[in-house]
């Protein structure tokens, strides 16, 4: 506070600051100078504590973004993709009927819905949250992939396929050794798919007239299971198709035929 300028004598005592209150006499002054430790190192300890809390709740928030609760101490990819979960019991699905029995055009029908916007289109910010990955170009900017399910589908179809040759192969000119690793490509790739989402649900036995040795597996337990439909509406808002694709460059050909052209282009669309 800054004295009044006056000729008149100030009329305000001296000002102590914090001191203002400090007793003359020794012992309490002493006593007065103890509390001020004690409160100081109070204060120290409850700012580390403050700053400790501060320090693990950023951190916590931080490895969340990396990790999902259920998957402690993994990095989960990024994907733009759209999980919601819901309880499915699997041998209830109604659609089953479409994807067995005997190739016809319904179960050809189903198979192909399935696998409708296997191509789907990304933009470079996505790929680049994902690994900073690259892919093929969409001739109307960004990228064009896909996700993991659809390889999955793409590979089941061709092992479905693969128990019909008769329906699906020309036998005059199939290449059936191409059409045997792509098949066993396919199972490897699936089993070592089944492998990384290790289903953990509860198998139950019973036994039937079927065995006097072996019981039967009985109707899982409920799953918790990715929405397929939502997960499907998403990707079909997102289709590319082989012609969006920017191609590949002419280099990559020189001195191979046209039939390899042709192969490779097959291969892609799967
Ligand atoms: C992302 O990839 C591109 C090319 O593939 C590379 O030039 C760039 O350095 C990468 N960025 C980061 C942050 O890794």
């Amino acid at each position: 506070m800054e004295p009044l300028i006056t000729d008149e004598k100030p009329r305000y005592a001296r000002l102590h600051g914090d001191d203002e209150n400090i007793p003359e006499n020794p012992e309490a002054l002493a006593l007065v100078q103890k509390w001020k430790r004690s409160f100081y190192i109070l204060l120290a300890s409850s700012l580390s504590v403050i700053f400790i809390l501060f320090g693990v709740g950023i951190y916590s928030i931080l490895s969340l973004q990396d990790c999902s609760p259920s998957k402690p101490g993994v990095v989960i990819p990024y994907s733009p993709a759209p999980v919601k979960y819901v309880n499915k019991w699997l041998t209830g699905d109604p659609d089953t009927k479409k994807f067995m029995g005997k190739p016809r055009p319904e179960l050809d029908q189903a198979w192909h819905d399935l696998l409708d916007s296997t191509l789907i289109r990304y933009s470079a910010d996505e790929l680049f949250l994902a690994n900073n990955a690259t892919s093929v170009q969409h001739k109307d900017g960004g990228f064009v992939g896909g996700l993991g399910i659809s390889h999955s589908l793409h590979c089941l179809k061709r092992l479905k396929q693969y128990i019909h040759p008769e329906y699906y192969y020309n036998h005059e000119t199939q290449d059936w050794d191409e059409l045997y690793s792509h098949a066993d490509h396919c199972l490897e790739s699936l089993r070592q798919e089944i492998l990384c989402n290790a289903d953990v649900n509860i198998y139950t036995l019973k036994w039937t007239p079927h065995s006097r040795f072996k019981p039967t597996v009985k109707v899982p337990q409920p799953h918790a299971c990715v929405d397929w439909e939502a997960l499907h509406d998403w990707m079909k808002g997102r289709q590319a198709r082989l012609e969006d694709m920017v191609g590949p460059p002419e280099s990559l050909f020189e001195g191979k035929d046209s039939k390899e052209k042709a192969s490779a282009k097959s291969a892609q669309e799967g």
